[in-house]
């Protein structure tokens, strides 16, 4: 993607997340000063296949495993400080060096205790199926002006004052909804006085780095969490995230101007996945599905839990190329297509009876769309040792030819395995 005059990318997830994003931004980052994360927290699970072992991170961003990279945790992340050193600890003990190479944002806001127990209990969050990691209640603190930022650790008082108010209200609502359980807020204060001598030497004004970095001419990745349809505008809201997923939320959530960004890369699964509840236009029968989950191991990094799963869909696809402004597809996955035949493709709904190209406005209208499909033959090979894409069977460079018309977005990249060196790319 790195090329003359291309110098900041911003990879996003085009579907519901879960679209191997990790792998792709792992490829990348070998080329990249800085890797920015800049929204969602631990509700994120990136797994890279690195030679060394897989490695699932939750918070710190992908480009961590090549020792020339820098990352940072941007302003629009809200972090939960405490499994950011478990993730550290870990990751260092299977010998990557993290010290000195990864900036947090002192304006990113903290997950505390009472936003997990918050989450946990929400009658709303059980509806959504959110993954319990305090992600939402979080979001509303920062909108809501209440919450606690990084930098404020730097403050004991202040940490102090928020913190207190902050399990109050957190105390009041869990009473409201007569869940027993309680926050305490000695024991939060005494947690993040523990963690602050830790955190805060990795604390800067973060948009100031990556600015500097492009500055001086050097390549930065901003690396997105979830997927569009994910997005608290764009997707299929109230069945949301609480952040900006889109590329919109990159420049937002990394502190930098919009024309910083130089192109936008989409991720998108070969087939479609999705956690948790909401509609899921292109969802597979029960059998078609269970099968899609085993081949492709369709279980949440984050949550374990089973991923619904089912054909590509270019409505979703062209929907996420507009609100995103894609330049580029990376096109992840082929591989768990390698024994279907046909291969169903959604590339438009019926609503009503009437023919319909783009994501109706609301969910009652999404849930009654019927998908069309088409067929496209399937090539019955694996294609797990393809490392050009002139070594992809004929119908499978057909399957990725009808994508990208269906899309109208170019494929620079094909995954075809967990492994880093199975991502293809098309010249
Ligand atoms: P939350 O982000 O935990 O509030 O969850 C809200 C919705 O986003 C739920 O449907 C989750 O399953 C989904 N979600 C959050 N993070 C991810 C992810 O990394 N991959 C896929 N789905 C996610």
């Amino acid at each position: 993607m790195f090329r003359d005059g291309v110098r900041c990318v911003v990879v996003v997830g085009v579907q519901w997340g879960d679209e191997g994003k990790g792998k792709v931004v792992d490829a990348l980052a070998e080329r990249a000063a800085l890797v920015v994360r800049y929204q969602g927290g631990a509700n994120a699970g990136h797994t890279v296949d690195a030679p060394d072992g897989e490695f699932v991170l939750h918070q710190v961003p992908a480009g961590i495993l090549h020792p020339g990279t820098r990352c940072v945790i941007g302003n629009g992340v809200v972090l939960d400080a405490e499994t950011l050193f478990h993730e550290i600890d870990a990751i260092v003990a299977r010998g990557v060096a993290v010290a000195g190479r990864l900036v947090v944002s002192d304006r990113a806001h903290l997950v505390l205790p009472f936003h997990k127990l918050l989450d946990a209990a929400s009658p709303r969050s059980r509806e959504i199926g959110t993954t319990s990691r305090g992600i939402g209640p979080a979001y509303e603190d920062k909108v809501g002006r209440r919450g606690v930022r990084v930098g404020d650790l730097r403050d004991a008082g202040l940490t102090d004052t928020l913190v207190r108010a902050g399990c109050e209200r957190a105390n009041a609502v869990l009473q409201q909804w007569g869940a027993p359980e309680r926050c305490d807020p000695e024991s939060v204060t005494a947690g993040l006085a523990q963690l602050a001598p830790r955190l805060l030497p990795f604390v800067a004004d973060a948009g100031k780095v990556v600015w500097t970095a492009l500055r001086d001419g050097e390549n930065v990745l901003l690396e997105g969490a979830q997927g569009a349809l994910l997005d608290v505008d764009h997707g299929t809201y109230p069945f949301v995230t609480s952040s900006n997923t889109t590329a919109g939320g990159a420049v937002v959530g990394a502190g930098i101007g919009p024309l910083s960004v130089h192109a936008v890369l989409g991720i998108v699964k070969a087939y479609t996945t999705r956690v948790g509840n909401g509609p899921l236009p292109s969802e597979a029968a029960p059998e078609e599905g269970d099968r899609l989950r085993s081949l492709g191991d369709e279980f949440g990094a984050t949550t374990g839990r089973p991923r619904r799963c089912g054909w590509f869909d270019a409505v979703v696809v062209r929907y996420s190329a507009r609100v995103n402004g894609l330049t580029d597809l990376a096109v992840t996955k082929l591989d768990i297509l390698d024994s279907i035949d046909p291969i169903p493709v959604c590339t438009h709904y019926l609503l009503d009876g009437r023919r319909v190209d783009d994501i109706p406005d609301t969910v009652p209208e999404l849930e009654r769309v019927r998908p069309v499909y088409e067929q496209l033959p399937g090539w019955n090979r694996s294609t797990a040792d393809a490392r050009r894409v002139e070594d992809l069977p004929a119908a499978a460079r057909r399957y990725i030819e009808r994508i990208e018309a269906l899309a109208g977005t170019r494929v620079r990249y094909v995954g075809v395995g967990t492994r880093r060196e199975q991502l293809i790319e098309v010249p």
